[in-house]
């Protein structure tokens, strides 16, 4: 586990007003892995994602990162943040700045990145976004998904090893939510790691190395997104539906119609599975 590039290991927060928001909370993410975290609202998700970069202290337990437990102290928070990245749930709580042209570019500015390499990244980072015409907007004038995918952008322009989404794709349109998708792939490739949380069965079966089931503050499964989303009691504890592809399978197998040796993770392998009459 301390191998791994993250870990929480037995975490536990409380809210002010008494509310236990993460009872005891182990679990790990590999390096370079994709992992993706589901749970009813109220989970606890968000919270441990605060806990990823050191926004919040456990009360109990601890979070490693590349095996070292996190410090508290202003200097080595600095380091951490630099290297983890949180795009926040709600994306107003991430904009101030007055253009979103501003806005990008400000974590670069403020570690002292020279005006003409930030522009280099953020037109990089805007372009692989598709939200280059937006540069000269005020950031209040933006709708809901340009401010997401503004916001967005903000973490990627500082190049984090580990990246966090808290509901990426929540309030996409389909095209951005694929898009947003596209360049997390993109950054996988490069040998970043991420996190994402969603309420969607389907984009954590297919998209995910490693699934985090969490429901009240408690890990319910872990594991390969097949291992967790063939374990129908955890699902339902959860309020999750088992993802179409894996279900549709499922009952194919069943009924001699594809093959039950290796369940499919995307369309392609499914029709790979079905056995022709
Ligand atoms: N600042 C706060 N003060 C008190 N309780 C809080 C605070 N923030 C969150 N909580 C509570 O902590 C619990 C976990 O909340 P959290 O936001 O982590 O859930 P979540 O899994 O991210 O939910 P969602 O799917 O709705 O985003 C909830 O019961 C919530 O009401
Ligand atoms: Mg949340």
């Amino acid at each position: 586990m301390h191998s791994d590039l993250i870990a929480a290991e037995n975490l536990a927060y409380n809210y002010q007003d008494g509310t236990r928001a993460l009872d005891g909370v182990t679990l790990s993410l590999p390096h370079n892995a994709k992992a993706a975290i589901l749970g009813p609202n109220g989970a606890g998700k968000s919270t441990l994602f605060l806990h990823f970069n050191g926004l919040l202290r456990p009360h109990s337990g601890l979070v490693y990162y590349k095996g070292k437990a996190l410090q508290y102290h202003t200097k080595a928070l600095q380091v951490l943040r630099r290297e983890v990245g949180i795009v926040f749930q709600n994306p107003d709580n991430q904009l101030f700045s007055s253009s979103v042209f501003q806005d990008i570019s400000f974590g670069l500015m403020n570690q002292g990145c020279n005006p003409a390499e930030a522009r280099r990244r953020v037109e990089e980072v805007g372009s692989k976004l598709g939200i280059e015409p937006l540069f000269s907007k005020p950031t209040h004038f933006l709708s809901v998904g340009q401010k997401k995918m503004v916001a967005l952008a903000g973490v990627l322009v500082m190049e984090p090893e580990l990246i966090i989404c808290d509901e990426p794709t929540a309030g996409l349109d389909p095209g951005n939510a694929e898009r947003f998708m596209r360049v997390l792939d993109e950054l996988h490739r490069q040998g970043k790691a991420m996190v994402i949380s969603t309420h969607d069965v389907n984009l954590a079966y297919q998209w995910a190395d490693v699934v985090w089931l969490l429901n009240k503050g408690k890990v319910l499964a872990q594991g390969s997104p097949v291992e967790v989303f063939s374990q129908r009691e955890v699902l339902k504890a959860a309020r999750l539906e088992t993802p179409w592809l894996l279900e549709t399978w499922q009952e194919m197998a069943a009924l001699g119609l594809a093959s039950p040796n290796l369940p499919p993770r995307s369309k392609s392998q499914f029709r790979q599975t079905l056995i022709k009459p």
